[in-house]
């Protein structure tokens, strides 16, 4: 039987499809907001390979790569990401989640996308699953002040949903320049999304874990050794995989030592 239209029935609808959260008085048309990225255009390979071909057609990321690639430096990044108006989640998150750490590190992490706690902080992984990655690094000698970690994506999905791979795809551009301007000498790709999109894979992360890629890097044919490891937050609700998180950070120390990082 049809559920009857009421503002009880509204606001279960509301929360149990993830909106958890009021941040405005006023109602936006989000519509509108979706509209201004649907034009006809091109899409990089790694969207392509990443599975995100059905919106290839749909999305023009020539405004998001120009804006990311006019960036000189970290900052100018920053601002370029706060100007851009290609993904609407910018409209639902409370900051831009940029990056933390030490910006001349020579690892650098990318995790999928900030939860409620690096909304509200504007820094990424600050969180519970943060803070076991804090301890993950910790264990191979690496503080937080010695990496830099950011995120595939700079704004929370609401209700911590998946991305999508069109909100994926307007950011990958900003998330590119990122890792040309940090400049790290290894990247550690935390969780699936951040794994498939920047690898351009289409396994899972528990095929992906563990093993070396290289990542190509735009500006000189450069690849940065690349791996993926298990995201905190899984080993949070999955703990017999410990064992193979542990395994995953002593190859970082190995390609560390290896490469005298
Ligand atoms: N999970 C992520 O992938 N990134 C964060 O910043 C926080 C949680």
């Amino acid at each position: 039987m049809q559920e009857k239209y009421n503002n009880f029935n509204h606001l279960k609808w509301a929360r149990e499809s993830g909106q958890d959260e009021v941040l405005s008085g006023v109602s936006q048309n989000r519509f509108l907001d979706t509209q201004s990225i649907l034009k006809k255009a091109d899409s990089s390979s790694l969207m392509e390979n990443a599975g995100l071909s059905e919106n290839k057609s749909l999305f023009n990321v020539k405004p998001a790569e120009e804006a990311a690639n006019a960036a000189k430096t970290l900052s100018e990044l920053r601002e370029a990401f706060i100007s851009f108006e290609g993904c609407s989640l910018k409209n639902t998150a409370m900051n831009l989640v940029y990056g933390d750490g030490n910006a001349e590190a020579d690892v650098m992490l990318i995790g999928e996308a900030p939860g409620a706690d690096e909304d509200r902080e504007g820094k990424p992984f600050v969180g519970i699953s943060g803070q076991l990655l804090d301890k993950m690094i910790h264990s191979i000698g690496l503080p937080r002040s010695e990496v830099y970690v950011t995120n595939i994506l700079p704004w929370r999905p609401p209700g911590n949903r998946q991305p999508t791979p069109g909100e994926i795809g307007a950011c990958l551009p900003f998330v590119k320049r990122h890792i040309e301007l940090v400049r790290p000498r290894i990247l550690v790709l935390v969780g699936g999304i951040s794994a498939k999109t920047l690898l351009s894979r289409t396994e899972g992360i528990m095929r992906l874990r563990g093993r070396w890629f290289n990542y190509q890097v735009d500006f000189n044919g450069d690849s940065i050794p690349a791996i993926p490891v298990l995201h905190p937050a899984f080993l949070l609700r999955s703990t017999g995989q410990k064992a193979n998180a542990w395994k995953d950070m002593v190859a970082i120390r190995k390609k560390m030592k290896d490469l005298e990082v």
